[in-house]
């Protein structure tokens, strides 16, 4: 009989076989035919020959079938052997036709995450070959192609690769390694980030910490303007059917959005309320639902939602914004951004009359001047530096005062007397040390004093203020990076304070003490983490001014020398600051980097690397930028990436992050 059937027919009854029931030639013949499938082709023999071994045969009649919908679990991967079908995706409809010889479904399989698509026969009496996902995971999982691409309507619209390195929670199924997205269109990779938030009935969601890259750098590829209609796409309004699991589809979309939402408010906090389109978008709030009122700042219980959800799509409406009623609540908790903090503006007029102001960090030129003087009056800002060199500030421009020069100082006066201003005796710099005091503090107080500082300057700071510097400020409208240049200029301060200190210093015997008390500052600097304060010492400590005091560096005891050369070592920059980086790697986070080194870490990668790779967002480089920076807060990021929507509101009161430095 076998010898009589054709080779078709042969195979197909090979393939329904059992598998455990095949025979050794049963798996030669299916090994064979596995070299002409597109989707396995480039698999290795010993690959191919596994799955000849685990193969389920699987048929469907009819034209419309739905083979799995979107949102649904995972359980197997297909290779189509016959027929063809559709790609579905909500919101976008068809995206995809696929053919025999093409694979799906190995998505959900790699990232443990749902379904990211339905999958619908377009035809009569299709054949799959399937795999189902223990076999999958065990045969492919490390010998895979390491690249999976997402098409729609012929483009690709998603890369992801497989990365090994970082073997965190959200790992691929049971494996170490995880398929992180390299490149794609904005709305895809949004949509697939979306679809990795795992929703845990006990509150525990989990946020893929990509979620927190994307937010930190959306408005590189994709303006607030885009972001938010397109996560008002992924919330789905209508429910499609009445059927309990395409509710509870839309519920679980809903929730995801939502969850992003929060993650987004937690991360920019006041910073949003620059950011109008986004500020409208969470601010939106139509009347409230008969029976729905949530407690101020409290989100929704699910089963509120649930209710919601059943009324159907109309009343959906309202959830969303029943949802994010309190999200602005959050934008005004969120203490971290001291953003608004003040600043003192010291203004000299031509009489040198100073005037002294506090103001906003981000105060602009236009606003300094109507703070002193009447509107429309012709007065003007300009920055002059200790050479006369001076420079008519814009109108628009702001945070002028951290963007000073350390020998630079503001100046107001009418436009016909700019020329006649003179720099101020003080902008030569200091006539006389205060050796004599720094004598009588201790090493320990002083470090710590900085340290106090500098945290406050650099948890003042925001994240996404690298991304504006690195990227070009002035490609954000409204952002502002007036914080870090506030940390950068301390660090200058810092610098050329060490070196006027120890150069003021007259008495040789004074000189070589306060020497060392500055190695002892650096080493008490060190041991707090605040590596930049501790550079900055150590800069100021290496200016050749300082260098060239033999007589008084011959004076320092020889432990201090040691320690001295110790650190030098540290700052070698050759092989990339290899000496710095290894150090730093020993270090559990939170500590305060060294930030220009970050700062020329971020610009390399931003100079090496493009912003779009073949039209789709390179978001490798977004995701490595990040990274450089992320975690030196870690007490406060880690908890912003995997936070608890329920924990969000009580979380967002306390995210100004525990003074580590005191309890050591
Ligand atoms: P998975 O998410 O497991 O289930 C749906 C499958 O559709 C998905 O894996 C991919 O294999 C396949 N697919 C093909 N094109 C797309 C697309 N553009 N978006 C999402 N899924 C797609």
């Amino acid at each position: 009989l076998l010898s009589q059937m054709g080779p078709d027919a042969l195979l197909t009854m090979i393939l329904r076989k059992h598998p455990s029931q095949r025979s050794a030639e049963d798996l030669e013949v299916i090994y064979e035919e596995l070299l002409h499938v597109k989707a396995v082709a480039h698999l290795s023999t010993s690959v191919r020959k596994e799955l000849a071994a685990v193969l389920v045969f699987e048929t469907h009649g009819k034209a419309g079938t739905v083979l799995f919908s979107q949102g649904d679990k995972g359980n197997s991967w297909y290779i189509i052997w016959k027929g063809s079908v559709n790609v579905i995706t909500h919101g976008k409809g068809l995206v995809a036709k696929l053919r025999e010889g093409e694979d799906f479904g190995q998505l959900a399989l790699l990232n443990d995450a749902p379904r990211a698509a339905t999958i619908i026969l377009r035809e009569d009496n299709c054949h799959f070959l399937r795999v189902d996902k223990q076999d999958y995971i065990r045969i492919l999982k490390d010998v895979e192609a390491n690249t999976v691409r997402l098409e729609e309507h012929g483009h690709t619209v998603l890369v992801l690769e497989k990365s090994t390195t970082d073997s965190t929670d959200q790992g691929g199924a049971g494996g170490s390694s995880k398929y992180t997205v390299m490149s794609g269109t904005p709305e895809k990779i949004l949509e697939h980030l979306l679809e990795k938030v795992k929703l845990d009935t006990n509150g525990n969601d989990t946020i893929d910490s990509c979620v927190g890259d994307f937010l930190l750098t959306h408005k590189i590829f994709m303006a607030s303007s885009q972001l938010c209609p397109a996560l008002q796409h992924q919330y789905p309004l209508m429910f499609t059917g009445s059927e309990l699991e395409k509710a509870d589809y839309s519920l679980a979309a809903r929730q995801k959005v939502v969850k992003l939402l929060g993650q987004w408010v937690l991360l920019y906090g006041r910073l949003l309320k620059d950011d109008p389109v986004a500020l409208d978008f969470l601010e939106v709030r139509p009347p409230p639902l008969p029976g729905q009122t949530h407690p101020m700042g409290q989100w929704p219980e699910q089963d509120q939602e649930r209710v919601m959800g059943e009324r159907g799509g109309g009343d959906a409406v309202g959830a969303i914004y029943g949802e994010l009623s309190c999200l602005p609540l959050l934008i005004m908790s969120r203490v971290s951004v001291v953003f608004f903090t003040l600043v003192l503006y010291e203004i000299s007029r031509p009489d040198n009359i100073p005037i002294t102001l506090m103001l906003p960090v981000n105060t602009s030129v236009q606003e300094v001047l109507s703070a002193v003087v009447k509107p429309g009056a012709d007065y003007v800002l300009v920055k002059m530096n200790s050479m006369g060199d001076r420079a008519q500030l814009k109108l628009d421009s702001s945070a002028v005062s951290v963007g000073l020069g350390l020998n630079e100082r503001l100046f107001m006066c009418t436009s016909s007397q700019v020329e006649r201003l003179r720099p101020l005796k003080e902008q030569q710099g200091p006539e006389q040390g205060t050796a004599d005091a720094l004598e009588q503090m201790c090493s320990k107080d002083v470090a710590s004093q900085l340290t106090h500082y500098d945290w406050e300057l650099f948890t003042a700071m925001h994240e996404v203020e690298l991304i504006y510097y690195v990227f070009g400020r002035s490609k954000f409208p409204g952002a502002t990076t007036a914080n870090l240049q506030r940390f950068v200029r301390r660090f200058n301060e810092v610098q050329y304070w060490v070196a006027t200190e120890v150069c003021l210093c007259q008495d040789l015997m004074k000189r070589a003490a306060l020497l060392k008390k500055f190695v002892k500052i650096a080493s008490v600097l060190k041991e707090q983490r605040n590596l930049n304060s501790f550079f900055a010492v150590m800069f100021g400590l290496s200016n050749s001014a300082v260098q060239r005091l033999y007589k008084t560096w011959e004076r320092i005891p020889s432990k201090t020398k040691r320690i001295y050369c110790a650190y030098e070592r540290l700052m070698d920059p050759s092989r990339n600051h290899r000496a710095y980086r290894l150090a730093v790697a020993k270090l559990s986070p939170p500590y305060i980097p060294f930030m220009p080194l970050l700062l020329k870490d971020m610009t390399f990668i931003h100079e090496g690397n493009k912003n779009y790779k073949d039209k789709l967002v390179n978001f490798e480089k977004m995701v490595s930028q990040t990274k450089l920076f992320v975690h030196h807060k870690c007490g406060s990021c880690t908890k912003l990436i995997n936070f608890n929507v329920k924990a969000l509101v009580s979380f967002a009161s306390d995210i100004k992050c525990i003074s580590i430095f005191c309890s050591g």
